[in-house]
């Protein structure tokens, strides 16, 4: 809201109004999404164009589609780098709710005939649970692992629950709400020496720590451009091909990427994609020290006001993410306080409800505090006057 001032000039002069922009927001809320890196938006720009190649159809066999066509493979190139995998392993999907659908979906529709049970997580994203649940009105029975008050999954646990009809365990990197890492090396020993199919959702892990599909022993992983700097509305999903991962499609039409995910390819945002996968690729050493020393910066700032605590292991935690309870701080009042920071007082995907986060109850938050709790992340565009900002008004508060 504009603050309008009346000058106090003298009574014969009209009054002479100043409009006072409001200040601008800072933008706290990485997990949700990350602002396009202009790099990005130039690399889109031609394939939005009429002009040139960059409108054409990637599957036609003229001149222009084949341009086109290798601007995809070399989107795929780029993603694939990332990961330390054969370009070929990468599928194009919209996102990364779509990946974790068709990974779950397209397991569990192919490989029923060897058993029905899946095992995932409690703190799981909403894309993740909601599948299992239809899966389970399908007729598969669902496993739901309950972490400890730190957010980590107990490997004992795990071997608890896996069963000779379990087909799938899906497990998330890092969780969206809470920042915390899980062991996916040591969750994918268990599993491959099982020969049980593990998928990985690693939306706010891929592009932010390091990640080699040469070493970590997972079958299927989800990702997402719109969580590093790329267009919203475009993700992949890396299929392991030995052991080679089968799956049912769930779209059905053209037969593009392998028949597994049809429709025509979304080029000016796959390209953009590409591209913001190779300067994840290039900036993550410096940018992950970088959201480190914010994430820190913020904590030391307000640890010790009365009543804030942590939420989550101290440690297994990603660098861009700070998920803070303020016990004594009454919510709604402290809203009103902050409204010049853009962060988070619930997961982005269930902020439009009054529910507290499922993730915080699973750790075993009560719901009040679960309800006291804000998440905030970090970026490629935040800054150290951000951070002070944010530090004066949470110090600020009003009890
Ligand atoms: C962990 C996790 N999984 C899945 C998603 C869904 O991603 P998309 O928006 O690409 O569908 C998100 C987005 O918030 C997420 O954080």
């Amino acid at each position: 809201m504009n603050n309008i001032i009346n000058s106090t000039g003298p009574a014969q002069r009209p009054a002479r109004t100043i409009h006072q922009e409001p200040a601008p927001t800072i933008y706290l809320d990485y997990a949700a999404t990350s602002p396009i890196d202009p790099r990005v938006l130039e690399k889109m720009l031609p394939f939005l164009s009429n002009e040139g190649y960059g409108y054409a159809n990637p599957a036609s066999s003229h001149a222009y589609g084949k341009k086109v066509a290798e601007a995809i493979e070399e989107a795929r190139s780029q993603v694939a780098k990332l990961l330390n995998v054969n370009p070929a392993t990468i599928l194009w999907t919209s996102g990364a709710t779509e990946s974790n659908n068709l990974s779950l979906k397209g397991v569990a529709h192919f490989y029923q005939r060897f058993g029905k049970h899946i095992i995932t997580c409690q703190t799981e994203h909403p894309s993740i649970l909601d599948t299992a649940a239809q899966l389970s009105r399908e007729g598969f029975e669902i496993t739901y692992l309950k972490p400890n008050s730190q957010g980590l999954i107990e490997l004992q646990h795990l071997q608890a629950a896996l069963r000779p009809d379990t087909i799938l365990v899906s497990i998330m990197h890092v969780n969206n709400e809470t920042g915390i890492i899980q062991d996916i090396g040591a969750i994918g020993s268990l599993t491959r020496e099982r020969e049980i199919f593990l998928h990985v959702d690693a939306t706010q892990s891929v592009g932010k720590i390091p990640i080699d599909l040469q070493t970590l022993p997972v079958d299927l992983m989800s990702f997402s451009a719109h969580k590093i700097y790329g267009p919203k509305g475009i993700g992949g999903l890396y299929l392991n091909d030995n052991p080679r991962v089968r799956l049912i499609p769930q779209m059905h039409g053209g037969g593009q990427e392998r028949a597994l995910r049809a429709g025509t390819l979304a080029t000016h945002q796959i390209v953009g994609m590409g591209k913001a996968f190779e300067l994840a690729n290039a900036e993550m050493d410096k940018e992950s020290r970088q959201m480190l020393h914010f994430r820190d910066k913020l904590w030391t700032g307000i640890c010790n006001l009365p009543g804030v605590h942590l939420n989550g292991h101290p440690e297994h935690r990603a660098p861009g993410i700070l998920n803070v309870r303020f016990e004594t701080l009454e919510k709604e009042k402290v809203l009103q306080h902050l409204t010049r920071l853009a962060f988070s007082s619930a997961s982005a995907c269930v902020s439009t409800t009054t529910e507290t986060s499922h993730v915080l109850r699973a750790m075993g938050l009560k719901n009040e505090l679960a309800h006291r709790s804000f998440r905030f992340s970090f970026g490629r565009f935040t800054t150290d006057e951000d951070i002070d900002t944010a530090i004066d008004l949470l110090t600020s508060s009003p009890t």
